[in-house]
């Protein structure tokens, strides 16, 4: 089902320290900032040659990664995403199998215009996994 890693997802205190900390002592290429009202973020993308990986920062009252960074207030790493073929196909498995979709279960499109999911990490040993078609 999952085919590749497509980015491992850091929750930062300071998105504008943070990336310049990625380009000057990695020399890494990163993107502009982004806001996702949708899912409560902003981002900066830190682009590898095979993955990305993607600085986050709360975006409004309701950002679900506020919590995070309180919990968290250095920051940390918050979420792994891989990619699929196809998400539907994916979700009706997972749930079928009792594994919990968060947010009503239906795709939302993510970060870089695909549709996404996010799998409840008391499912996956902790871990909140991104899913993401391809
Ligand atoms: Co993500």
């Amino acid at each position: 089902m999952l085919t590749k890693l497509n980015h491992i997802a850091v929750v930062v205190p300071d998105l504008v320290a943070a990336s310049e900390n990625y380009k000057t002592r990695f020399n890494a290429e990163v993107s502009e900032s982004k806001d996702l009202p949708d899912h409560g973020v902003t981002t900066i993308f830190v682009k590898l040659a095979d993955s990305t990986i993607e600085l986050l920062h709360p975006l409004g009252e309701d950002s679900p990664v506020a919590k995070f960074l309180k919990n968290n207030p250095r920051g940390g790493i918050h979420h792994l995403c891989y990619e699929v073929d196809d998400i539907g196909a994916a979700i009706d498995k997972l749930v079928g199998e009792g594994a919990k979709v968060l947010g009503g279960g239906a795709p939302k499109i993510g970060a870089h215009g695909k549709p996404v999911v996010f799998l409840d990490p008391r499912d996956f040993t902790g871990v909140l996994i991104e899913l993401e078609q391809h």
